[in-house]
C-alpha cells in the first residue's frame, strides 16, 4: 500500500502533564492519594479483575504505594534526557502542562524559581528544536485553592486568571501555543458526576456550576493571553468521544446517544464559543448506548484498560468538529499497552482515520501520543503503560519502546 502524507510542516511528538511525571509535587491530589490509596488498592478487584491480564497487574494493583504519584518518573529533573529521546524520536512538537501548585503554593505568591524552571524547559525544547504546547491546568491544584472550593469557588475564575497572567507575562516569548484547560469534561465527569475523583462530590448542581465556572475561567483566560501576547495560539484541550448506538432503529438508543453526546462534546464548546484559536481535540473513547446505559460488547480489541480500540471513532469524531472551520491539533491520543504488542498499530490506525477526516475537509495540524513516558495514571496509579518509553520506576531507567521506533519512522516520512 502506498503512503499516506500529511503537509508540511505537520507537526509530530507526544504529550505528558506535571503531576504525571515529574514528582515530587504537593498538591490536591498527593494529598488525596493520603486517605483514598488503601481504598483504591482494595477496590482494584472489582474494577479490573475481569481483565484477561489481571494476573500481571495483581501486585501492582493491590499495593497501596501504587497509588502515590511521589517521584514519578523524576521528570523534572530529567527533562533533558527524556527530551533527547523525543528528538531522537523525530519529534518535532512536545506537550506539557505547568503545575500551579509549584508556581503559586500559596495564595497570591508566586514561586520565581518554578517559572524560571519552565523556562528552562522551554529553552530544552528550542534547542532539540520541537514547539512546544503549553498546557496552564492539567486537573491540579494548589492545596490553598483546594480549600477554597476547588473548581467549585466562585473566584476560579479570577485565581485562574491571575495565574495565567502570571506564567504567560513570564514565558509567552517562547511559546505559540497555549492550551487554557485540559479536559474539563473528565474532570466534571470523574469528580462531580461519578463522584470517583477529589473531591468526590457526585452532585448534578456541582456538575452544572463546574462547567460554568471552568468555561468562565476558559474565557478569562483566553483574554488575559491576547492582551499579553498578541501572536498567542491559545486552545483548549477537550476530551471527544465516539458515539454509537446500539440499534440504530431505536429512538431510545438515538436520544440517549444525543444527549450525551451533547454534554461530553458540545456543551463546553458551546459555552466558550468565539475564544478557540483552534481545536485541541483529545481522543480515547468509542461509545456504544443500548438505553438506558452504556454497553460493552467485546467485539473490538481493547487495551491494558479495557478501552474498545476504534480508530473510526476519531475519524467521526474530526468529521463533526470540522464545522467549526478551526485548525485542530490532535493533543492526545494512546492506550495502555504494556507489553507494546498493539501500540504500532493503535497510532498507525489512528493515523490513517485522521488522514482520512483531512481529506474530506478537517484541518488536523498536528498529532501528540499520549504519552511520551509511562506515567502515574491517576486513581489507576503505575500499572497502566501509556509510555513510548519504557519507565522502570524502581531506577528511573528509560526504554524506548519498538512501537517508538514504528512511529519516528512516520515523523520523519510525515507519512504513514
Ligand atoms: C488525560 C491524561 C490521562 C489519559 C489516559 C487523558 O484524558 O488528559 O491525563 O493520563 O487520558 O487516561
Amino acid at each position: 500500500m502506498s503512503k499516506l502524507s500529511f503537509p508540511n510542516g505537520f507537526l509530530w511528538g507526544a504529550s505528558t502533564s506535571a503531576y504525571q511525571v515529574e514528582g515530587g509535587i504537593t498538591n490536591d491530589w498527593s494529598e488525596w492519594e493520603k486517605t483514598n490509596a488503601v481504598r483504591l488498592s482494595k477496590e482494584s478487584y472489582k474494577k479490573f479483575g475481569h481483565l484477561s491480564h489481571w494476573p500481571t497487574i495483581q501486585k501492582d494493583a493491590e499495593n497501596p504505594d501504587n497509588y502515590f504519584a511521589k517521584d514519578a518518573c523524576q521528570h523534572y529533573s530529567r527533562f533533558r534526557e527524556d527530551f533527547d529521546m523525543a528528538k531522537s524520536l523525530n519529534h518535532n512538537a512536545h506537550r506539557f502542562s505547568i503545575e500551579w501548585s509549584r508556581i503559586e503554593p500559596t495564595e497570591g505568591k508566586f514561586d520565581d524559581e518554578a517559572i524560571k524552571h519552565y523556562k528552562e524547559v522551554l529553552l530544552a525544547l528550542h534547542e532539540r528544536g520541537m514547539t512546544p504546547f503549553v498546557a496552564l491546568w492539567h486537573w491540579t491544584l494548589p492545596i490553598w485553592l483546594r480549600d477554597k472550593g476547588g473548581v467549585e469557588s466562585k473566584e476560579f475564575a479570577t485565581y485562574f486568571e491571575r495565574y495565567t497572567r502570571y506564567v504567560v507575562s513570564h514565558l509567552s516569548s517562547d511559546v505559540k501555543f497555549w492550551i487554557t484547560l485540559n479536559e474539563p469534561t473528565s474532570v466534571i465527569g470523574a469528580a462531580y458526576t461519578t463522584g470517583e475523583w477529589p473531591p468526590q462530590k457526585k452532585n448534578l448542581i456541582s456538575v452544572f456550576r463546574v462547567y460554568h465556572i471552568l468555561a468562565d475561567a476558559h474565557n478569562r483566560s483566553y483574554k488575559a493571553i491576547h492582551e499579553i501576547q498578541k501572536d498567542a495560539c491559545v486552545g483548549l484541550a477537550n476530551i471527544l468521544h465516539s458515539f454509537e448506538p446500539y440499534r440504530i432503529y431505536s429512538l431510545f438508543d438515538l436520544v440517549s446517544i444525543r444527549i450525551a453526546s451533547f454534554f461530553s462534546n458540545e456543551y463546553f464548546l458551546l459555552l466558550t464559543k468565539g475564544t478557540h484559536d483552534y481545536l485541541a481535540v483529545q481522543y480515547y473513547f468509542h461509545n456504544r448506548f443500548k438505553f438506558p446505559k452504556r454497553i460493552h460488547l467485546g467485539d473490538k480489541p481493547e487495551s491494558d484498560l479495557g478501552w474498545e480500540i476504534y480508530p473510526k471513532g476519531l475519524y467521526n469524531v474530526l468529521k463533526k468538529v470540522r464545522r467549526y472551520k478551526l485548525p485542530i491539533y490532535i493533543t492526545e491520543n494512546g492506550l495502555a499497552d504494556a507489553d507494546d504488542s498493539q501500540r504500532t498499530e493503535f497510532i498507525k490506525g489512528h493515523l490513517v482515520a485522521i488522514h482520512q477526516a483531512m481529506q474530506e475537509g478537517a484541518d488536523v495540524r498536528g498529532y501528540f501520543y499520549w504519552s511520551l513516558l509511562d506515567n502515574f495514571e491517576w486513581d489507576k496509579g503505575f500499572w497502566p503503560r501509556f509510555g513510548l518509553i519504557e519507565v522502570d520506576y524502581a531506577t528511573q531507567k528509560r526504554a524506548i519502546r519498538k512501537s517508538a521506533l514504528e512511529f519516528a519512522k512516520i515523523c520523519q516520512d510525515n507519512a504513514v
